[in-house]
């Protein structure tokens, strides 16, 4: 351990401990910058980190240094004015006040202060504006505060290490206005703790460490016996942050991860999409609710898009008014193609299962992760746009309990407990909605939907097995498993909650 802590030493900090030690371990900082020729800075510095280190302690105490002001300076080189007023007194006797500027030399405004001062000293006395001189005027030696005075033209003086002959002088000049200055100086004194002394006790050699290598000593490997300083592991550092993933886009890679081991192929769609993706396709009547303004965001430019191929629209066109093919009654409804060509910000990733359905064939398993854009008033727990995870599975085989079982393994692997409840959308039945269970607020919190797609989507899609499906939200998910109360703090750029997040979760993503 000791040998430790001298190995770190920079050479500096031992050079401090060993004047020290020679001026029997307390010494100030300007005897051990005499002592080793080092600079004040290097002292105080090597001091420091000794300090830090417990090997030394620094007292620190303040002095005040008393020096002279320029009015100061003028006073001890002419003399106070009551003494120069004295002067002229010992020769007149008698002056009248209005007399005494002329006559002494004098500013007319530091005549009162001086008579005022003749007068507590005892030197004169006045009446009606005679000023005269008393006896102990005709003897007056020189006062404590005139000797202050000269030895300050002398030397500067610490007030706390004044003699007590100077006490009274200063304690009078103090008085004065303006003639002293006192200003405040720190002290240092360096004493050896015990640890610093067992340091000591061990001994400890000076020698000169190698802090750059030059290109000779490389050449000829010198440099194998140079000395090296020990790297202090534990010395004070800079806080740094680590860089990391945004804990949005670390769920949603985590998300990712979990289908990508499931086998699911991942595809992508876009956020612009056409109503006939978006609702028509997924057999949303024309006229339902979740299609109005106030929902959905409408766009301008480009307003309409190209609907799919004939054959495709004529199906689902067939789905909405009568069913067609399907099996069902449909909506009894004229369908209108401009509608179904509205373009709009998509507000589900359902949108990307129906297109990738239309473009392969089952069996597959496909997932997706992207933004979706609601018109919603922004809360606490609601944001105009977020991210959905959506997924299909479709095979002959498939049914509403293996997709049960999908939803579970999803939400078991991000570590939730989920539950269903009976839900309605115009595109799947069975249709359900995944609850997770929050044990801290003992409730259950609505995550997403599911369920089967109805013939009336798979038909016209041409696509003749059962087909699984899911869209749940990623946003709540983060906030739950971050512990945020508010889902806005996602999108906010904390830069201090960031940084205080730990960096996990990475696992083998670069893998996959
Ligand atoms: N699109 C639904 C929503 O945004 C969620 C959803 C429900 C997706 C059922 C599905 C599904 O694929 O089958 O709330």
């Amino acid at each position: 351990m000791l040998d430790r802590i001298k190995e770190e030493m920079h050479l500096y900090e031992k050079k401090v401990l060993k004047a020290l030690e020679s001026e029997g371990r307390k010494s100030t900082p300007e005897k051990v910058l005499e002592l080793q020729g080092l600079t004040i800075k290097a002292v105080m510095s090597a001091a420091g980190s000794l300090a830090s280190k417990n090997i030394i302690e620094v007292h620190k105490d303040v002095e005040e240094v008393i020096s002279l002001s320029n009015d100061g300076e003028a006073y001890a080189q002419e003399g106070l004015p009551e003494r120069r007023i004295l002067n002229v007194l010992k020769q007149d006797k008698s002056i009248h006040m209005k007399d005494l500027s002329s006559k002494s030399g004098i500013e007319p405004s530091e005549v009162k202060i001086a008579i005022g001062w003749l007068l507590r000293k005892g030197w004169a006395t006045l009446d009606k504006g005679e000023v005269t001189i008393s006896s102990s005027g005709e003897a007056a030696p020189e006062g404590s505060d005139e000797k202050f005075l000269t030895e300050l033209i002398r030397q500067e003086l610490i007030l706390q290490k004044l003699s007590p002959d100077f006490q009274e002088g200063y304690g009078l000049l103090k008085q004065r206005k303006g003639l002293l200055k006192v200003n405040k100086k720190p002290n240092y004194t360096l004493e050896v703790t015990s640890l610093g002394k067992e340091l000591l006790e061990g001994g400890i050699k000076i020698r000169e460490e190698a802090t750059q290598i030059t290109h000779d000593q490389l050449k000829s490997g010198r440099w194998m016996n140079l000395h090296y300083r020990a790297y202090d592991i534990n010395a004070e550092h800079p806080e740094s942050f680590a860089g990391k993933t945004h804990p949005l886009q670390r769920t949603i890679e985590e998300i990712r991860r979990i289908f990508l081991n499931l086998g699911f192929t991942e595809s992508r769609g876009t956020i612009l999409e056409s109503a006939f993706w978006n609702f028509d396709c997924l057999f949303q009547p024309q006229d339902h609710a979740a299609r109005e303004m106030q929902d959905t965001f409408y766009i301008r430019t480009p307003q309409d898009t190209l609907l799919p191929h004939e054959d495709l629209v004529k199906k689902v066109k067939r789905a909405h008014e009568d069913g067609g093919e399907t099996g069902s009654e449909g909506w009894k409804y004229q369908w209108d193609p401009d509608v179904a060509r509205q373009s709009v910000l998509r507000t589900h990733t359902t949108c990307v299962s129906a297109r990738f359905l239309n473009e392969n064939k089952p069996p597959l398993k496909m997932f997706s992760v992207g933004k979706v854009f609601r018109r919603e008033t922004i809360t606490y727990k609601h944001l105009p746009e977020f991210h959905q995870v959506e997924g299909i599975v479709a095979d002959k085989s498939i049914n509403f309990r293996n997709l049960l079982g999908i939803l579970k393994e999803f939400y078991h692997q991000l570590g939730f407990q989920v539950r269903f409840r009976p839900a309605y959308f115009p595109y799947t039945y069975l249709s359900t909605e995944c609850e997770i269970y929050l044990p801290e607020k003992e409730s259950w919190i609505e995550l997403g939907g599911a369920g089967m797609f109805r013939p009336e989507v798979l038909e016209p899609l041409g696509v003749d097995t059962p087909v699984a499906a899911f869209g749940l939200g990623i946003e709540r998910l983060a906030m739950i498993r971050l512990g945020i109360k508010d889902i806005r703090m996602l999108y906010q750029s904390d830069i201090g909650w960031l940084r205080e997040l730990a960096v996990t979760h990475r696992l083998e993503w670069e893998e996959i």
